[in-house]
């Protein structure tokens, strides 16, 4: 039996239709970090934070996964050692195509959150600066997603599954944000085979012991039936 611990990025949502981060024309071109993706800015300019969101939350609604997804969906149904999904995305699309044990260490957009009491709960489509919180009233709501200076979700879990693995593929992930980016090693540490599945070498790319280039729809369903034989 093997345990199969997988890591994705934006890339296995590209072809769905969703904008990668740092490709050429991605969101980190079209919109500073520093004003959207971190505490300070939801400080600064709530209603821009919100409207950030607002927008990508609405195209992921619109998504539909595409065939990297399903075949994911596919193998988590059909492996019979342990497996474990960690996605770095924030849209809902590995769920749309049917996956179960999934982490999202960077949060969800379709997700809401307490700043003041932790409380989390569906989001609704719209959020806006001074929603009440539906537990303790608190105008004090955000998006549930990781912002740069914060800490990702369920870090020792995701550390115990890398340090029992035996085989670690990152697909459609640039490599270039910690914590992510340093599974490789861990996996490798603990002495898995280690395979990028990626559009180009990513800055990782010399981490892993096997990298395939090509597009995630491809590559990721070539890889499932090679592993599911
Ligand atoms: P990036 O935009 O940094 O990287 C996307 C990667 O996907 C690149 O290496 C592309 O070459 C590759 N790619 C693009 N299209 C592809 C395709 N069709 N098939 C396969 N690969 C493809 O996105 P992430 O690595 O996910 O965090 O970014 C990591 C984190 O940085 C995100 O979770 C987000 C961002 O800032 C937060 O917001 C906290």
């Amino acid at each position: 039996m093997t345990n199969i611990v997988i890591l994705t990025g934006a890339g296995i949502s590209a072809e769905s239709g969703l904008g990668t981060f740092r490709d050429e024309g991605g969101l980190w071109a079209q919109h500073r970090i520093e004003d959207v993706a971190t505490p300070g800015a939801f400080e600064r300019t709530p209603d821009l934070v919100h409207a950030f969101y607002n927008t990508r939350r609405a195209q992921a609604a619109e998504a539909g996964p595409n065939a990297a997804h399903l075949a994911l969906a596919k193998l988590e149904q059909h492996h019979s050692g342990s497996f474990l999904l960690i996605t770095q995305n924030v849209d809902g699309l590995h769920e749309k195509a049917g996956s179960r044990k999934i982490i999202h260490m960077h949060g969800q957009l379709d997700r809401a959150l307490c700043h003041v009491c932790g409380y989390r709960w569906d989001a609704p489509t719209v959020m806006q600066t001074g929603d009440p919180c539906p537990k303790c009233a608190a105008q004090a709501t955000r998006p549930d997603i990781v912002w740069f200076g914060e800490m990702p979700y369920q870090m020792d879990f995701i550390y115990e599954h890398l340090a029992n693995a035996d085989l670690f593929v990152s697909i459609g992930t640039s490599g270039e944000v910690y914590p992510a980016a340093n599974f490789v090693a861990e996996a490798k540490h603990a002495g898995a085979h280690t395979l990028e599945l990626n559009l180009e070498p990513s800055s990782r790319a010399s981490a892993f012991a096997e990298v395939r280039v090509g597009k995630a729809s491809q590559m990721v369903p070539e890889w499932v039936a090679e592993h599911t034989l």
